[in-house]
């Protein structure tokens, strides 16, 4: 294991339920594995910007001298594709907003999900995911509960990301959910709390 990337999405600091234990996950992987670099992606403070049509034709134009006219345009993007390319474990650390991700996290994936970069359309109109040989973790936090019960067909969180990471070809998948955050006796104690 020699890279391991997190994505934070919460803008809540300290108050954060998913960056709590990502915290937590943090530390135990570097326990487990010392010499790993761990790179730290904050999306709350970063700004990962939307993908615009600068960069979408900067990204996508098979035209060299094109791509080297745009080729700032497409810094960004290239430089958050890489740092997937490179890891060897991805952690993503969200909350679920209005049922789905916040739109901080579609902005990383609509710039790390590329074509000729982390996935392919094959001859058979299949597709291959170029994303190969990672794990991934996800630390969904929720203020309801979403693996059981009436709730459950409403979590559009975890499997829209499984989606998209076995699309990019991420299919080892672990989910951490920290759920109940709006219910007082599931929350209390539910994630470690700094002072
Ligand atoms: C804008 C917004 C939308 C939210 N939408 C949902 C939702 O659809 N379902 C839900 O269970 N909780 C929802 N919540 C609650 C959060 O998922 C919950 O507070 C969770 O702990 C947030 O993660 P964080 O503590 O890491 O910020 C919402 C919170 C906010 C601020």
């Amino acid at each position: 294991m020699n890279t391991i990337l997190f994505i934070e999405v919460s803008p809540r600091g300290k108050d954060s339920a998913s960056r709590s234990v990502s915290d937590t996950l943090a530390g135990r992987l570097t326990d487990l594995y010392p010499s790993a670099k761990l790179i730290r992606r904050d999306l709350a403070a970063e700004q990962v910007p939307h993908l615009d049509n600068a960069t979408l034709r900067a990204i996508s134009t098979k035209d060299a001298t094109e791509a080297e006219r745009l080729k700032e345009m497409a810094h960004h993007s290239d430089q958050l594709t890489s740092e997937l390319l490179d890891c060897d474990a991805l952690v993503i650390a969200t909350p679920m907003w209005n049922f789905g991700i916040p739109s901080t996290l579609k902005a990383w994936i609509d710039l790390v999900v590329r074509p000729g970069r982390t996935f392919q359309y094959a001859n058979d109109g299949g597709v291959l995911g170029l994303a190969k040989n990672k794990k991934a973790i996800l630390v969904l936090a929720s203020g309801g509960v979403f693996t059981e019960g009436p709730w459950r067909p409403w979590d559009f969180v975890e499997p829209y990301l499984c989606q998209i990471l076995s699309f990019i070809g991420i299919t080892d998948v672990q989910t951490v959910r920290v759920e109940g955050m709006n219910i007082p006796d599931l929350a209390i104690g539910a994630v470690p709390r700094a002072n």
